[in-house]
């Protein structure tokens, strides 16, 4: 309400459409699809401390459907807020959320899911932030291929576990960037099974796993990998629930959240070799700092940033999470 009102009170002085707030008026929202998670957990907590450095207040909010995103805004409104930072449940409701947003005056980014237009085509229009998904996806895919080799494995011997979510368009272009980087290694193409999931999760990706490895009972060796770490961690714990050992099986995730040091902790080994970590740190800090300089200073952050990530393994892994600051 107080900013609705000085936005009514700048205009009327004619000072213009887009008011400057004073600092410490500023109050913005942290929406994600996955609050219990902890890359998002990261991102929130790193926007928070940026908005206590600079003086702002961020609001963490879950929007695990479009329902909970509509009333989150609504939520935001009601308290005075100028903006928010989301990551949607499904890319599809940007139209849906950029409008209930513009209703309100308010000005939204999107942090690693981009919004999709009605076209089917990503929202340029709304600034986003995120991985360079085809890229991370290759590194993924030169990581297994170079221990597959390490651990001397003939390439007929090995079957690849594509845990897959082509809805979401980060998702396709991580998996298509390790898939074309597993056959350019010289991985047998046919021996890769799609496993579809239908989020982003751990659960999701188990009760995707399971079947595809039980069809496939012919093979030896088994290479794993998906969107997302959590969702690797589903298909290694199916592997395991099915019977295989972890020296044979390479998972290679993507993230390096604490779902990975968790992992990298256990006493022994398990399937899941490494993951590609991106700081979530810096997604979550630089996503609110866009916001609140579009929001204090009017200048509209970059149509698309895009972050690179750095192989995290059982071996680095503490070192990595503290060059990246996580
Ligand atoms: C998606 C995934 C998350 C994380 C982010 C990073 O939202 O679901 O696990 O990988 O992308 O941009």
């Amino acid at each position: 309400m107080k900013s609705s009102l000085l936005v009514l009170g700048v205009s009327t002085l004619g000072i213009g459409a887009s008011p400057l707030y004073a600092q410490d008026d500023v109050k913005i929202g942290f929406i994600v699809k996955k609050p219990e998670q902890a890359w998002f957990i990261n991102e929130q907590d790193a926007a928070s401390k940026l908005g206590e450095q600079k003086g702002f207040e961020v609001v963490r909010l879950s929007g695990e459907d479009g329902q909970q995103v509509l009333s989150a805004i609504d939520n935001l409104n009601s308290q005075g807020a100028q903006g928010f930072v989301i990551c949607p449940p499904d890319v599809r409701l940007g139209p849906a959320i950029a409008n209930r947003a513009k209703q309100y005056g308010m000005k939204v980014v999107t942090v690693d899911d981009q919004f999709l237009g009605a076209d089917g085509k990503p929202m340029e229009s709304v600034p986003h932030l995120g991985m360079s998904g085809y890229k991370i996806g290759q590194q993924v895919g030169e990581t297994i291929a170079k221990e597959m080799k390490a651990r001397g494995w003939d390439p007929k011997s090995v079957a690849a576990l594509r845990i897959s979510n082509n809805e979401l368009p980060t998702a396709k272009a991580r998996t298509d960037g390790a898939t074309d980087a597993l056959v350019d290694a010289g991985f047998v193409k046919d021996n890769i099974f799609d496993a579809p999931q239908q989020n982003t999760d751990t659960s999701s990706a188990f009760a995707a796993a399971s079947p595809v490895l039980s069809k496939n009972g012919n093979f030896e060796h088994w290479v794993i990998y998906a969107l997302n770490e959590e969702s690797v961690l589903g298909g290694v714990r199916a592997s395991e629930q099915y019977g295989l050992s972890p020296d044979q099986v390479i998972g290679v995730g993507i993230n390096g959240s604490g779902a990975a040091f968790a992992e990298f902790s256990r006493e022994k080994p398990t399937g899941f070799y490494g993951t590609i970590a991106v700081s979530s740190t810096m997604h979550g800090r630089q996503s609110a700092d866009n916001l609140y300089t579009w929001i204090t200073e009017d200048k509209q952050p970059p149509a698309n940033t895009e972050t690179t990530g750095t192989l995290m393994t059982r071996d680095n892994w503490e070192q990595v999470r503290e060059d990246l600051g996580l």
